[in-house]
């Protein structure tokens, strides 16, 4: 599928088909294309929960306005935003690092700059620490949106969910900010998908306040 015409018919889907099942293979798949997402210093601090299992959608369902679609997709997504994914000792900040210095692009000595860098841009307040934890988890989710579209499967992201009591619920630790829930299956033929909502023009996205 072209990269616009992905764009274009990409929808919100309330309603999936209960009849087509996803496999572990096409989420595999659309989590590794998502996983290009460019992200802070590469620190990409996105994790998801996958979860296929009725009890469990239900659960969650619980937690997200008792919205059906949690349920009635074949596969409903948690993503998750790391908050500490700029700290010094994460796993993932430190393979980064280690990374970047086997590409030639940092020096070992480096180190210290590179983890200041990250406090302070990151690590400064809640504020930011919430702000690098969704920014970069929502944009993996809007790649992974698409590339669930280029394999013709539909989606529904979802922030109409109590966050507190998901994070009970799936026993998720307290760094994680959940940006968003994704239900990933097929639409239902059997209904009309509304017509498309409108969306800003150039002039009402471009804006000045000087
Ligand atoms: C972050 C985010 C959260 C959303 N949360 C909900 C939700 O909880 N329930 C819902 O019915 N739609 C939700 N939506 C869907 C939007 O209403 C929908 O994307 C928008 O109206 C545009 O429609 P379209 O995606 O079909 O183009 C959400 C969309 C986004 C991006």
């Amino acid at each position: 599928m072209e990269f616009r015409e992905a764009v274009e018919n990409r929808r919100a889907v309330n309603f999936f088909d209960p009849q087509k099942d996803v496999s572990d293979q096409q989420i595999r798949q659309i989590v590794e294309t998502a996983a290009k997402t460019p992200s802070s210093f590469n620190l990409q601090p996105w994790s998801l929960i996958v979860l296929r299992d009725h009890e469990e959608k239900m659960r969650l369902q619980k937690q997200a306005w008792d919205q059906p679609k949690v349920s009635q997709a074949p596969v409903t997504l948690i993503v998750l935003g790391d908050m500490s994914g700029w700290q010094e000792g994460h796993e993932f900040v430190e393979k980064n690092f280690d990374s970047l210095v086997k590409m030639g692009m940092m020096a070992e000595d480096q180190h210290d700059w590179f983890l200041n860098a990250c406090k302070n841009l990151y690590g400064a307040s809640r504020d930011r620490q919430v702000a690098f934890a969704c920014k970069n988890a929502g944009f993996f989710a809007m790649t992974l949106m698409l590339a669930a579209k280029d394999l013709g499967l539909d989606t529904h992201p979802m922030d109409g969910f109590d966050m507190e009591g998901v994070k009970k619920e799936f026993n998720i630790p307290d760094n994680y900010w959940i940006p968003l829930l994704i239900s990933v299956g097929y639409f239902r033929s059997d209904k009309t998908l509304p017509p498309p909502k409108w969306r800003k023009s150039f002039d009402e996205i471009s804006v000045r306040f000087d």
